[in-house]
């Protein structure tokens, strides 16, 4: 089969001998989830569903409960309807059956107050009393979903009021544990400092940051493709890698998030993240072993081996766009300066490309092009390694075309598969050749697994893995990365807003940015 690309197809099959159960091997301890922010967005399109799927799957404990907190002036009665309309509408879990649903239902409550209102947290101390009535121990796992400004009130709240307290040792049981979302600080100075609050109230092994992107599938995969095969990492370096191109392509625009996005913009919303955990997870050195300090050690080791981003060369390592008007999809959208809630002469980037150079031993020279933006013609994130050249071609010059070389990508989204892109010879006399490429896919080999990124992180914040969630030294190294990006493009406004179309693959300048290193941005 030959693809759009002009490549062809051949399919990598899972003997089925190995194929492993669906069954995940661990399940959720006895705990209660206490959800602040949980009339939001969050809590509704992703978290209740995640733990409606979850239920599905027989992976919740039977004492576990839940318990909504948010300001809306509502009983538990509406609060649970408004969840279930949430599962059935959810793209995540819209499959849940109705039996799990009327099982999960009754262990939810809601418990309506002001975060800043030492009463909200009186009655939610007497409310975990009440459910962890019965024999044995349950966990606390409080789930920050609020806006970013009222974190440090409810951390400090927690613990002053004896609802989490700090437990030095990590066996401590009953466990009480804190999941923070994005955004963790807005810059690293207010990381640290939210860092320095958390730390007054919790111990390190009590905090679980979280980056949805760690909980997806390829994402995951790309540790056990690097670290449980042999023959990738003796070429993964500089000797055999080009180059390496990481994307997050988004059609979405800024959607019903102007307030949130204005104070953003994508560096901070992508790239202190999401970009960067895909590019330290990619460049890290093999952990001693799969826990979460081996691991993370790792992971920062490689945050801070990049190089700085000087503020005077810095049109020689990124580009920044923003989009306006344009067609994607058949549609006509409006720009982002058109957006509801959009200042009309924003400057805020909606898509920004690094160059990303890691001064390490083994990454001396490859540049790490990572590149993310809204209104893009596709939606795509994957990462792509792409390899060097053959050192000498034998071959006589094929008058059609030139010898590419071999690629392997991960495709994260929105299909999940690995591919790996070689040179063959089209079948005939002479020798002439062509790309093949070698895939896996994920919902060929395995089914559709609809497995949301939320729910392997709830579970592991139940079961007290810390592996994929962002550690205090993790975030602030990530933060330092870009920080100085950040600053200058905000001293020095860009003049050629909007400069991308949207349904476009960004401004011109991201190209002319990597024709200097000879890359081409991939169209995934
Ligand atoms: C979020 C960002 O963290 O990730 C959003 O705040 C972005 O702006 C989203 O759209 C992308 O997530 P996903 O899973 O759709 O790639």
């Amino acid at each position: 089969m030959t693809r759009g690309d002009g490549t062809l197809a051949v399919p990598l099959r899972v003997p089925e001998a190995l194929e492993t159960p669906a069954i995940s091997l661990k399940r959720g301890e006895a705990c209660t989830l206490v959800i602040f922010g949980a009339g939001g967005d969050l809590a509704q399109r992703k978290l209740v569903p995640a733990l409606a799927h979850l239920h599905c799957d027989g992976l919740l404990h039977e004492r576990f409960a839940v318990i909504g907190v948010a300001r809306e002036a509502i009983d538990a009665d509406t609060f649970r309807d408004r969840m279930h309309r949430a599962v059935r509408e959810s793209e995540d879990a819209g499959d849940v059956p109705e039996s799990v649903w009327r099982d999960l239902a009754p262990r939810i409550d809601y418990v309506r107050g002001d975060l800043h209102d030492p009463a909200l947290y009186a009655t939610l101390a007497q409310r975990l009393g009440n459910i962890e009535e019965d024999a044995g121990d349950r966990g606390r796992l409080f789930y920050l979903a609020i806006p970013p400004s009222v974190y440090e009130i409810a951390v400090r709240q927690l613990s002053n009021s004896g609802v989490a307290p700090r437990t030095a040792d990590r066996e401590e049981r009953p466990w009480r544990r804190i999941i923070i979302e994005k955004p963790f600080g807005h810059s690293r100075e207010t990381a640290r400092r939210l860092n320095r609050v958390v730390g007054r109230a919790f111990a390190e092994h009590q905090v679980y940051r979280i980056d949805h992107y760690l909980g997806k599938e390829t994402v995951q995969n790309l540790l056990v493709f690097r670290f449980a095969n042999s023959i990738f990492e003796p070429v993964w370096n500089r000797a055999h890698i080009h180059h390496v191109q990481i994307t997050a392509a988004e059609t979405v625009g800024v959607e019903h998030r102007a307030g949130y996005y204005e104070e953003s913009g994508v560096v901070r919303d992508m790239f202190q993240n999401h970009l960067l955990q895909l590019l330290s997870l990619t460049a890290m050195e093999p952990p001693t072993a799969f826990r979460a300090d081996p691991v993370r050690d790792e992971k920062v080791k490689v945050l801070n081996a990049i190089r700085p981003f000087d503020p005077a060369g810095l049109d020689d390592r990124a580009v920044r766009g923003q989009y306006g008007p344009g067609e994607l999809n058949g549609e006509r959208v409006v720009g982002y300066r058109q957006e509801p809630n959009v200042d009309a002469e924003s400057g805020v980037p909606t898509f920004a490309a690094f160059r990303v150079l890691i001064d390490s031993w083994r990454w001396q020279g490859v540049p790490f092009w990572l590149r993310s933006g809204k209104r893009l013609a596709r939606r795509a994130t994957e990462i792509a390694i792409q390899f060097r050249h053959p050192p000498h071609v034998m071959f006589p010059n094929d008058s059609q075309r030139a010898i590419q070389p071999n690629r392997l990508c991960f495709a994260i989204q929105p299909h999940e598969a690995i591919s790996l892109c070689m040179e063959i010879k089209v079948p005939g006399i002479g020798v002439r050749m062509t790309s093949a490429k070698m895939d896996f896919n994920y919902n060929e080999t395995f089914g559709d697994h609809r497995h949301s990124a939320y729910e392997t992180l709830l579970l592991d914040a139940m079961v007290g893995d810390q592996t994929l969630f962002a550690r205090k030294d993790g975030v602030e190294a990530a933060w330092a990365v870009v920080d100085p990006v950040i600053e200058a493009w905000e001293a020095a406004p860009a003049r050629d807003f909007p400069n991308y179309a949207a349904g476009s693959w960004g401004p011109d300048a991201a190209q002319a940015l990597a024709d200097r290193d000879g890359v081409r941005w991939r169209r995934p």
